[in-house]
Order: structure tokens, then sequence, then C-alpha cells
């Protein structure tokens, strides 16, 4: 019988779901905290005993744990949802707009810059309002709208005295959206649910970790198409796509290699978890 192993950092709704989803469906699906432990990684075999499944999901909200922690498993032989190249494209913004961008995928104009003066130059090509974002980072967290060029300049200041990595100038058009954006999952090569994302009252963000309220929508052609392309693209076995609404179509601006389902499952009633679950087996199988 497969066995599943789920590794996470930190329990959600979504690590949970999981498990049931594997008793519901006769699956047996261990859940491992790798916080406390550690992995003999010039050993060839899986190591801790723990982790010995046929099978990983990668639930780890940590990013570069998460991340290193995939290369590990996949260097011992185990397949892992997602693989290391899905997860370090999509952990990273500038390059999953490269992967969107060299897959013919629409996605909104974005310029990078390596200093402020670089930033300011691009800005005042790309005009305002303009996104700044971190290039790593998810729950909306740093994500600003910048609507002048004296804001502009206030965030420019305080990422030059954070992390190097957020002196990496992601600047991005804003989309004139309808106060809503798209989050579409792909399991395999299946589009199994999407939903909208109406931002809270005073946010232009539309994260649910920023109180953002799903409600189901129907899938039509052009996310289905956009999706399945953006999955295959990235090598992604189980994907959050998310997308704009733009007056010239959907433009594709993140994929979630981890991604949380914790609304959108009761609100398109869809078992997100079970169709994971199910996923996993057969690739256990491949
Ligand atoms: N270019 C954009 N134009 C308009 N709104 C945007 C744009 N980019 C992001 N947003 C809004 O900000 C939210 C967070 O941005 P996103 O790129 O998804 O970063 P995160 O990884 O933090 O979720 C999105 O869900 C969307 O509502
Ligand atoms: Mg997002």
């Amino acid at each position: 019988m497969v066995k599943v192993v789920v590794v996470y950092d930190r329990v959600r709704y979504e690590e949970k779901a999981l498990q049931r989803a594997g008793e519901r469906l006769g699956v047996t699906v261990s859940l491992v905290d790798v916080k406390d432990s550690f992995i003999d990684i010039t050993k060839g075999d899986v190591n801790p005993e723990v982790l010995k499944g046929d099978v990983i999901i990668q639930r780890c909200v940590g990013h570069y744990r998460s991340l290193y922690l995939t290369a590990i498993l996949e260097s011992m032989g185990i397949p892992v949802i997602n693989p290391f190249q899905t997860a370090l494209i999509c952990g990273d913004k500038l390059l999953t707009t490269i992967a969107l961008r060299r897959a013919g995928i629409p996605t909104p104009k974005t310029y990078v810059a390596f200093t402020p003066t670089g930033a300011l130059k691009a800005l005042s090509e790309l005009g305002y309002p303009a996104v700044f974002k971190p290039v790593v980072g998810s729950w909306g967290r740093l994500v600003a709208l910048v609507r002048n060029e004296e804001t502009a300049k206030i965030v420019i200041e305080h990422r030059e005295h954070l992390y190097p990595l957020y002196q990496i100038y992601y600047i991005q058009e804003y989309v004139d959206k309808p106060g809503r954006d798209i989050r579409c999952f792909v399991v395999g090569d299946e589009v199994v649910a999407a939903i909208y994302r109406y931002a809270p009252p005073g946010e232009w963000r539309s994260n649910t970790a920023l109180g953002g309220r799903a409600v189901k929508m129907d899938v039509n052609e052009e996310i289905e198409e956009l999706s399945l392309k953006a999955a295959k693209a990235v090598g992604a076995h189980v994907l959050g796509v998310d997308a704009l609404e733009s007056k010239d179509g959907l433009l594709i601006h993140e994929l979630n290699s981890v991604t949380e389902f914790r609304n959108a499952a009761p609100a398109t009633g869809v078992d997100i978890a079970g169709k994971i679950v199910e996923y996993a087996v057969k690739l256990a199988k491949r």
C-alpha cells in the first residue's frame, strides 16, 4: 500500500484536511513535523525513518526550509509534490515572471532594477500607480501600492535597510482589477476549483490572509487553459494560480507551489485535499 508523507512545520487546516482525506480514501497519510529533526544528507537513503514514504507532500510554510527539504528528499529518490525546480521558480516572483513570459502566458508588465536610481528610472517609465513586491514572500506581505514618486522613495529607503534580497526591485504595473482577483487550483493535469478573492474594505490586496473573501468561480476556458499551461511551464503537480482580470483578459501574476485551500474548499464544495491525496497515490505508483 502506498504511504504518503506530509512534511510540515506548522499544522494548518490543509495538513489536517490531507490526513482526513487519507482516512476517507483508505490511504496511509502520515504527518511529519520537520522542525526539530535533522537529516544526514551524506547518506544515500531516506532518513530519519519517519520520512520514509512513497511520495512526499511538501507543506512547510518557511520558504527556504521547504525548498531545501525538497532538494534533500528528491536527492534521496522520493517524488515530492512539488519538485525542487517548481518550488524554486514559484517561490520567487522574478523567476516566475520569466517562466510565464517564456511560456507565452500573459502576465502584468514588470520591471526589475538593482538600485534606488534604477528603481526610480523604471518607475518613471512604467508610471504610477505601481506595485512593489519582494521577490520572495507571500500573504500579501510587503506588497506595496505606490501612487507617486514621494511614496516610491519611502518604500525604497526602507528596502535599502533590509536584507539584500529586498534590494532586488521588482516593480509591476498596477492592474485596475474589479476589487478581486482569482485563485485557481490545478491538481495533475486537471483544474479542480477556482475562487474569486474579494479584497476586504480599505484594502487593495485580496489575499485571504488579509481578510479576502472567497467566492466560488465557475471555471471557464480562459482560466483553465492558462492555469494548465502555467503548471506545465513550471513542472508543477499541484499549483495555486493567481490571476488578475484586466481589460485585455486575464493576467497571471503569481504561482503558489505550497497552496492554501482552507477557504476555497468550503466555498467551492470541492474536496481539494482528497484530489491531492488521490494524485499523490498515482504519482507514487508511476
Ligand atoms: N499588479 C497588480 N495589480 C493589482 N493588484 C495586484 C497586483 N499584484 C498583486 N495585486 C494584489 O495584491 C495581492 C498580493 O500580491 P501577490 O503578487 O499575489 O503576492 P503574495 O505572494 O504576497 O500573495 C494579490 O492577491 C492582488 O490582490
Ligand atoms: Mg498571491
